[in-house]
C-alpha cells in the first residue's frame, strides 16, 4: 500500500515553499501525504505523517540542499538552477519533471551590446559567470535577489541572466531571450548516506511518487546538476 510505513525507518523530506511546493504536493499525494496539511497556510515549519513514516520541512528553496546535504533532512526537493548554482554533494535520484523553465540570458528588446564590458545582473552569479567564461566574453557580474528584470530598465545591468517560465515577466518589461543557458526542473535529492542506509525505504518512496507515464525519468545523481 502506497506510502504507509512497512516496518522502515522514517524519512524526512525539505520541501521548498512556494510555487514549486504547489506543483510537487500532487506527487506526494501518491505517496499517501496529505496534500491540504501541505498547502495549509499555518506558519509551522513541520508537517508530520506519522502513520506514512513521513516529515516535511518547509523551506526557502534555496536551503533545501543544505538541510538535505547535512543530514537534517534525508530527502528534498530541489531546482536544477540552485544545484547548478552551487556544489552540493547530494544524489539525484529522480527527476519530478515538475517546475519546468529555463535559465535564459536576456536584454532589453532592440538595445545594441555595450561598448565596454557589459554587466550582467543575476541570481545566479556562479552560472552567469561560467556561460560567459565558457563563450570568452567578459562581463561584470552584479548579484541582485529578485526582480531581476528591473536592472536592464534603470541602467545597473546590460544584460540579465534569470528564469523564464511562461515569458510574461520578460515581454511586460520590454525584455528578450538571447539565449538558453539550461532547462531547469525541480528533481528529488537525497542525503548520500540515507540513500545507503535507508535503501529499501527511499526506494519505496520513490516508487510512490513515480506517474503511471514516462514522462519522469531516472538519473543517478553525481554532484549537482552540472550546469540545479
Ligand atoms: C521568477 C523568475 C522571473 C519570473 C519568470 O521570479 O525569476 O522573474 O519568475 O516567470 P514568467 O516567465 O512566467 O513571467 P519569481 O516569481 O520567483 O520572483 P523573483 O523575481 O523575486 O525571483
Amino acid at each position: 500500500m502506497p506510502g504507509v510505513l512497512q516496518g522502515g525507518s522514517m524519512l524526512t523530506l525539505a520541501l521548498p515553499k512556494g510555487r514549486v511546493l504547489r506543483a510537487v504536493v500532487p506527487l506526494l499525494a501518491r505517496a499517501g501525504a496529505n496534500a491540504e496539511a501541505l498547502l495549509s497556510d499555518d506558519r509551522s515549519l513541520i508537517r508530520e505523517e506519522p502513520a506514512l513514516g513521513l516529515r516535511f520541512l518547509l523551506l526557502k528553496p534555496d536551503d533545501v540542499p543544505t538541510y538535505v546535504e547535512y543530514g537534517a533532512a534525508d530527502l528534498g526537493v530541489c531546482g536544477r538552477d540552485v544545484l547548478m548554482e552551487r556544489s552540493c554533494d547530494l544524489y539525484q535520484p529522480l527527476d519530478l519533471g515538475v517546475g519546468r523553465c529555463r535559465m535564459v540570458v536576456a536584454g532589453a528588446i532592440g538595445r545594441a551590446a555595450p561598448t565596454g564590458v557589459p554587466r550582467v545582473a543575476t541570481k545566479y552569479p556562479r552560472c552567469a559567470a561560467d556561460y560567459f567564461a565558457r563563450r570568452g566574453v567578459q562581463v561584470d557580474v552584479v548579484y541582485v535577489q529578485g526582480s531581476v528584470e528591473l536592472a536592464p530598465l534603470v541602467g545597473l545591468a546590460d544584460l540579465i541572466v534569470d528564469l523564464v517560465e511562461t515569458g510574461t515577466t520578460l515581454a511586460q518589461n520590454g525584455l528578450e531571450v538571447r539565449d538558453e543557458i539550461a532547462a531547469i526542473s525541480s528533481v528529488l535529492v537525497a542525503n548520500r548516506a540515507s540513500y545507503r542506509l535507508k535503501h529499501d525505504r527511499v526506494q519505496r518512496f520513490i516508487a510512490d511518487l513515480r506517474p503511471p507515464h514516462p514522462a519522469m525519468q531516472e538519473g543517478q545523481g553525481g554532484r549537482g546538476a552540472a550546469g540545479a
